[in-house]
């Protein structure tokens, strides 16, 4: 039947507090906390294909790029297997040394983007493994694939893509810890305690989300910037990218996401009172490079919103707004890193009187090249 929006004012919001609910639905038949394990019914033929690959490649376009890339720092971290990012408008047109022993996986929330079809096309005309990540059961990207995982996060509305971004990323998750444990390059005593921690991941997205109208309270400081910076170090560099883009998307202000230590390479020339400089800093191993980098943008002035871990008072005097997250493992940081960056882009459009669910020039689903 028809989606309505029921109690939100747009999709989007009414997207991203679905979030907690759609990566448990991605979770359904597949994290078994209680065993504890993971389970990928769709892979099991083409998992021993998996186990053996030289390499991965994930290809996609937009937010399911930035998904991927993650999806790389998990899979190379855990399962010690060379991964390679691709978008799918270059990887399709560049003549990419592919082969047999590859195994490519196409990213795609509709499966009907055309880039990534052709991408899929030319991977498996090479011999390369073909796997798919998708939202639509039914869609091109889905019959076209030899196997797959599909996220569950249900029809997304919204153009700019929030729940679907998180199903992928627990879809990657579960992957790269699946593969990590078959190919024992992971403890087992590591391994059980990330899918128990896993499934802690919707009740502390929900604690997220209650903090949105502290989210719009900063957003109501920035709304009129032209510029913004957004900093984040390992998985959650990509995070970084993910903010940028939602709030370019839907509130055309000029965003960029950086890693955090390449910010002296170019962006840190943009650094004046009038920039904000989003800082994605929970308390990981990066904690004390990342205050080093906010402590540079302090000295020339900029305004820092920093995401931290609950309860760290570290930042407190040096960061102008902080938004807190709750503590969780580093591999599951994305997860929920991403929530308040979805909501700080929310209310900045929203405030700014944009149609946040119908961004100009942007299509949902880009079909055709
Ligand atoms: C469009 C949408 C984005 C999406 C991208 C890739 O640009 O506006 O939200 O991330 O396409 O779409 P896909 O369906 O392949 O994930």
């Amino acid at each position: 039947g028809e989606i309505s929006k029921g109690d939100f004012e747009h999709f989007m919001l009414k997207e991203i507090f679905e979030q907690p609910q759609t990566i448990e639905e991605t979770f359904k038949g597949r994290l078994k906390p209680e065993y504890p394990d993971i389970v990928l019914g769709g892979l099991l033929n083409v998992f021993p294909k998996i186990t053996a690959a030289g390499r991965i490649i994930i290809v996609g376009c937009g937010t399911s790029w930035h998904a991927a890339l993650i999806g790389e720092y998990l899979m190379e971290e855990y399962a010690r297997v060379p991964v390679e990012v691709e978008y799918a408008s270059e990887f399709r047109y560049r003549n990419p040394v592919l082969g047999k022993n590859d195994v490519v996986i196409l990213i795609s929330q509709s499966g009907e983007t055309a880039d990534t079809l052709a991408a899929l096309r030319m991977a498996k005309e090479r011999g390369a493994t073909v796997l798919g990540i998708c939202n639509v059961v039914g869609s091109t990207l889905a019959r076209e694939t030899e196997a797959g995982v599909f996220t569950h996060a249900g029809v997304e509305i919204g153009v700019a893509s929030t729940k679907a971004f998180t199903a992928q990323v627990t879809v990657l998750t579960l992957f790269a810890l699946k593969l990590a444990k078959t190919k024992g390059t992971v403890s087992t005593e590591e391994y059980q305690a990330l899918v128990k921690e896993l499934a802690e991941i919707p009740a502390k997205g929900r604690a997220i989300l209650q903090n949105s109208n502290h989210i719009k309270q900063v957003a109501e400081k920035y709304k009129d910037v032209v510029n913004a910076l957004y900093l984040g170090r390992g998985t959650l560099f990509p995070v970084a990218m993910e903010g940028a883009l939602k709030l370019k998307e839907i509130s055309y202000i000029h965003a960029e996401g950086y890693a955090a230590g390449e910010m002296k390479h170019g962006p840190i020339a943009l650094v004046d009172d009038n920039l904000p400089v989003i800082v994605v800093a929970p308390h990981d191993a990066y904690y004390e490079k990342i205050v080093s980098n906010i402590q540079e943008v302090k000295a020339r002035k900029g305004n820092v919103i920093a995401i931290v871990t609950e309860g760290d008072t570290g930042l407190m005097g040096m960061a102008n707004d902080i938004i807190e997250i709750p503590k969780s493992h580093p591999a599951l940081a994305p997860l929920l890193a991403v929530i308040p960056l979805q909501l700080l882009a929310y209310h900045m459009a929203v405030l700014r009187g944009c149609d946040v669910d119908q961004p100009r020039n942007l299509a949902k689903s880009v079909t055709v090249e």
